[in-house]
């Protein structure tokens, strides 16, 4: 069985009896389980049935607790992370010996994140453990931004999902790390370069596939529904290729009116970009489920948060 509920002792209860749990964050849900135990991180891997070579972000509710783990803080990182925490910023940093190899996949550097969910931090604070937690989908798999999508994805693989209501920014952290004092992006998400710079003074974006990704925001394909998504700038042109029936529209601010609205969802009629970033994985786990054959997805504006939904979406159409 699964269970959704809002009682945190139960939550601390199972991760202190090294279980494994869904956690709410404010960015998506994630698959919790204590750092600091291997066998407790193995299930993560397991359940999520990611490969080992891919490595885990730990959660930690407080600045403080993060000299106990790393070596160093480059002063740039501690710039950011004084601005963006709690929240949407996750910065790789030297790891110690504390941290187990399994929860950097044997790299040298820890991905460290201090969510702002109130519900996680009060989590957080009375264990006496940081919380391994990639998003709480199957590996490749939309990510959930709420209780209902984790059950529906998990059911049966885990005991509890403590429920925190909808995420409020509905996409990923963005993973930064530092070659000398520049902050490097390995993965575009809820903060923008643009965000980073003005802090930072300088940013490069590193996210294109290597051999050996870093970062699973490296993949080119990931965040993938099962029906094949198509992405374009330009639905109606796009339309006139494929045949209408059995076609799903993700539109980034108008319905578009050869095709039943029930087909369609629309990110933000204002098109508000942070709006369209909540309402993304929603959009595309209601499409996935009505099982179309095909669904037509529209660029958006590629600025500020739009980058990261842009991202997303490429990959997402990149499921072969
Ligand atoms: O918003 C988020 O970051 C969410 C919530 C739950 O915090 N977590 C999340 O985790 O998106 P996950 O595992 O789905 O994505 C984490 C990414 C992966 O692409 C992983 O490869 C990268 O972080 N990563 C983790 N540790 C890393 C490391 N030591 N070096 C490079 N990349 C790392
Ligand atoms: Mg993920």
């Amino acid at each position: 069985m699964t269970y959704i509920g809002k009682d945190i002792e139960t939550a601390v209860a199972l991760l202190e009896n090294n279980k494994v749990i869904a956690i709410p964050t404010e960015t998506v849900y994630g698959l919790a389980g204590n750092a600091l135990n291997p066998c407790v991180v193995n299930k993560i891997y397991e359940i999520k049935k990611r490969p080992l070579t891919n490595p885990l972000i730990i959660h930690l509710h407080d600045t403080i607790h993060i000299n106990k783990y790393v070596k160093n803080i480059p002063a740039i990182a501690k710039k950011l992370a004084e601005h963006f925490w709690p929240g949407a910023l996750t910065l790789l940093l030297p790891k110690n010996h504390l941290i187990p190899d399994i929860v950097t996949a044997g790299l040298p550097h820890v991905a460290i994140r201090i969510p702002s969910h109130p519900t996680t931090i009060k989590l957080l604070r009375q264990l006496d453990f940081p919380l391994a937690a990639p998003s709480a989908n199957p590996f490749g798999y939309i990510s959930p931004t709420t209780a209902e999508h984790v059950k529906k994805q998990l059911f049966g693989k885990i005991f509890y999902i403590l429920d925190g209501g909808p995420c409020t920014l509905g996409l990923e952290s963005t993973i930064v790390g530092f070659d000398n004092d520049t902050p490097v992006i390995y993965r575009v998400g809820s903060i923008s370069p643009e965000a980073i710079k003005k802090i930072a003074g300088k940013v490069e974006i590193n996210n294109k596939h290597t051999a050996r990704p870093i970062s699973s925001g490296m993949l080119p394909s990931h965040y993938a529904p099962h029906t094949p998504l198509y992405l374009t700038n330009n639905v109606d042109e796009l339309l006139k290729t494929v045949s209408r029936s059995g076609t799903g529209i993700l539109a980034f601010k108008n319905l578009c009116p050869v095709i039943v609205e029930k087909n369609q969802e629309v990110l933000s009629a204002s098109g508000n970009l942070d709006e369209a970033a909540h309402n993304l994985y929603k959009a595309l786990h209601q499409l996935d489920s009505l099982k179309l054959d095909r669904i037509i997805a529209e660029r958006v504006p590629n600025v500020g948060i739009g980058i990261a939904i842009n991202d997303r979406l490429e990959r997402a159409a990149n499921k072969k």
